[in-house]
């Protein structure tokens, strides 16, 4: 997609705006958990609803069945202004949109309600682009998917990139030509699938020529469940600690890459909610079959933080350890603390786990408006308050 940047406020009298949101957010009891990512497209929300005819925002939630209904009025109350919500299917949605007063601001429904949103079917980007004359891509966290609203629209209508996408798009490119080293970073979580290319990518070495714009990091620390699938690689057995199968002949080639630092140490359990916990040392024992490790011990927190801290460059994606479990937060906690303490650094953190730790650690900041800070609506929150992956 050609990510031009929104045009003139004028450009946008009289017409109607299609503004495709990432609002992929975690809900419970018609309750939304965590409304970070609606909160940062407010500003391209105000924009448009100012200058256009009529704003409708579209948006899909992974959960295919689940309504965006009580996402509609959580937004009313963070805009302070009236949203519609067009519930069904999208196909009778322009005759509702249409009779809306000028100026209002409607949601439309889930989008996966309807296959031909994963299945990018051009009937259905026919059908959204049929909703307005221009489209706006503000839906950052999304932008990896070939769905309809993603790559089907923008080949139908005029578009252009929402403010939020600026704003993710001049940090990501801050962080590909500007990056001073040493250049950390740090993965947790799970989800092999959209980390291991990251991975891959921040650990190759740095090409060597004047022109090149990709800096490469100097140390991958890695954590979360991510490090059990490379420990799992190492020949180590893990217990009964998640890990990612399909993952580990991929994890083994990597770990010959020196800048990958795997943990030495752990914190093990009979299980995640156990309030005890036992060291195991990577070294010294081999973990016992029936132990979940909930955490990175204290030694690798350490080295962890040591890196972080004479780091000139940060990007961190994904918690150290189960978290959820005060046992297990420890590293999670230390590593936030040293990444936040380093006012030099320019610094990225992104992935609804981290973030959403972030907002619940009674750290010593406020609000995260650090400078040379930029959180990211990149990555979904994987897990729910049962929790699944350290
Ligand atoms: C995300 O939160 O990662 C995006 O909204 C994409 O969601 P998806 O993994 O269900 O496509």
């Amino acid at each position: 997609m050609l990510m031009r940047f929104l045009p003139k406020q004028s450009f946008f009298k009289n017409k109607q705006v299609l503004l495709r949101v990432d609002f992929n957010v975690e809900l419970r009891k018609n309750r939304v958990l965590d409304d970070f990512r609606i909160r940062q497209t407010l500003p391209t929300i105000k924009y448009l609803q100012k200058n256009a005819a009529r704003l409708v925002l579209i948006s899909h939630l992974s959960n295919e069945t689940e309504s965006l209904a009580p996402v509609a009025k959580h937004l009313a109350k963070l805009s302070r202004r009236k949203v519609f919500f067009v519930p069904g299917k999208i196909s009778s949605a322009a005759k509702l949109v249409n009779a809306l007063p000028k100026k209002s601001v409607v949601l439309l429904e889930n989008l996966r309600f309807d296959k031909g949103e994963k299945a990018n079917q051009p009937a259905f980007a026919r059908k959204l682009a049929g909703l307005a004359d221009v489209f706006v891509f503000d839906a950052f966290g999304v932008s990896h998917r070939k769905d309809a609203s993603v790559v089907g629209v923008p080949k139908l209508l005029p578009s252009f990139a929402g403010l939020l996408m600026e704003n993710e798009l001049k940090s990501l490119e801050k962080l590909k030509k500007q990056a001073k080293k040493p250049f950390v970073a740090i993965f947790g979580g799970a989800k092999m699938e959209t980390k291991l290319p990251l991975i891959k990518n921040f650990a190759k070495r740095a090409r060597a020529t004047p022109e090149a714009l990709v800096r490469r990091a100097d140390y991958v620390l890695l954590g979360g469940a991510l490090a059990n699938t490379f420990l799992k690689a190492k020949g180590v057995n893990v217990g009964k600690s998640l890990y990612e199968k399909k993952f580990v002949s991929r994890a083994k080639k990597l770990l010959k890459n020196k800048k990958i630092i795997l943990p030495d140490d752990y914190l093990v359990a009979q299980s995640l909610g156990s309030r005890t916990s036992h060291l195991f040392s990577v070294v010294s024992h081999k973990l016992s079959v029936g132990g979940y490790i909930g955490d990175i011990g204290p030694t690798s927190t350490k080295e962890f933080s040591k890196i972080i801290s004479r780091a000139k460059t940060i990007i961190w994606n994904g918690p150290m350890g189960y978290y959820e479990n005060p046992v297990f937060a420890r590293a999670t906690f230390e590593v936030a603390k040293a990444v936040l303490a380093n006012k030099k650094a320019f610094k990225i953190i992104g992935g609804g786990d981290t973030t959403a730790f972030l907002k619940n650690a009674k750290l010593p900041i406020t609000n995260y408006q650090l400078p040379n800070l930029f959180i990211s609506t990149g990555g979904v929150r994987q897990r729910t308050a049962g929790g699944c992956c350290s």
